[in-house]
């Protein structure tokens, strides 16, 4: 036996007696299969295995989802981030029905929104059986471990080097087993921090752990800096009523809901709640008077996205007077506020402003 074949048998072997039952491996439907894949992009299984529940059992086929308006998904998506990923799902799905039938080649698969490299092969490999490697962030790990490898993952000679390793070393006939298999033993076992070398039945052949390098691989290259955004949220309550707006294209949580938004460049300073106050505007012959109340519930919550990091201000005006608002803010009843799918960080001020 070669070792690469070695490795191919022992993950095998880990994978019949470790690997995780998940509810998406007792189907071969392709929907369920892409669903599982697109939402498990960013998030944990024990995340994950809810919101993929409560979507195929409220769109149990692709043709259902198509039928959804992009609300009614946001709102299902709501709490899992990059929300892109929603609203592509959305646009494959109406792509689906266009063409008849889930695509069941690769290149058909990877035609549809959304979907790149890894995504397209595990659905093929998982749903179809086609002898194609997937390679996501566990795959990398374990494979520059296992081999020494110090190529950066995010180079294109890196990505060249591991899809040509992880395709060499995939069983034509268990390409769903072995993709799986590869996910799981890097998501629970050859874990970024603290993995389980002790008793790894890959020990043996585990070039980072002979030469002490475990922790240094795989090689990740630094790319886009985080910026930092300063969003003042001032949540209006004014005789039951609120006001969102849903956010545009070409910025941050496109297609959400949030209230009232003052963006700066700088971190506001000690004089915001005045200047709040002197931006807002009033209808012509009303004032807002002594029953108009801004309240500063919360300053600085850090809110970690990818390549931003946003410090927000929560407020809430109270006030009797229904302030004149920006282009695209609507009024609604506060007890409405729920049917719309916001970002975490606006539930975070909602809970402050005792609507949740
Ligand atoms: N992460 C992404 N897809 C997965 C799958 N099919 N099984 C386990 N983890 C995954």
């Amino acid at each position: 036996m070669t070792r690469s074949s070695n490795f191919t048998a022992i993950i095998l072997d880990w994978y019949r007696q470790w690997g995780r039952d998940l509810p998406w491996r007792h189907t071969t439907d392709p929907y369920a299969i892409w669903l599982s894949e697109v939402i498990l992009q960013q998030t944990r299984i024990e995340q994950g295995l809810d919101y993929w529940q409560r979507f195929v059992q409220r769109w149990p086929t692709v043709g259902d989802l198509a039928a959804a308006s992009e609300d009614e998904v946001l709102r299902m998506w709501q709490g899992l981030g990059y929300y892109s990923r929603a609203r592509n799902l959305l646009a494959a799905a109406r792509q689906v029905v266009e063409q008849g039938s889930f695509p069941a080649t690769l290149e058909g698969i990877k035609a549809l929104k959304g979907v790149g490299d890894y995504t397209a092969a595990a659905i093929a490999s998982i749903a179809y059986g086609q002898p194609v490697a997937a390679v996501d962030g566990n795959v990398y790990r374990v494979l520059a471990r296992h081999y020494g490898i110090a190529t950066p993952i995010n180079s294109t000679q890196g990505k060249r080097e591991f899809a040509a390793l992880a395709q060499s070393l995939l069983p034509e006939r268990q390409a769903a087993a072995f993709n799986q298999a590869m996910m799981d033993f890097g998501a629970t076992w050859c874990t970024p921090k603290s993995p389980h070398c002790d008793g790894c039945p890959l020990a043996d052949t585990c070039v980072a752990l002979h030469s002490h390098r475990v922790a240094q691989l795989p090689v990740k290259l630094k790319t886009t800096q985080v910026r930092a955004r300063y969003f003042q949220y001032i949540y209006l309550r004014c005789q039951g009523e609120t006001a969102l707006r849903r956010r545009p294209a070409g910025d941050i949580w496109q297609g959400l809901y949030e209230p009232l938004l003052i963006e700066t460049p700088q971190p506001p300073g000690d004089d915001a709640p005045a200047a709040i106050m002197a931006a807002l505007q009033w209808p012509a012959g009303t004032e807002p008077g002594e029953a108009c109340r801004l309240v500063q519930l919360r300053h600085g919550v850090k809110h970690q996205l990818t390549h931003r990091t946003i410090y927000a201000d929560f407020y809430l005006l109270d006030t009797p007077v229904r302030p004149v608002l920006p282009a695209g803010y609507l009024w609604m009843p506060e007890r409405d506020v729920g049917r719309y799918a916001l970002p975490r960080l606006v539930e975070k001020l909602l809970a402050l402003a005792g609507m949740e």
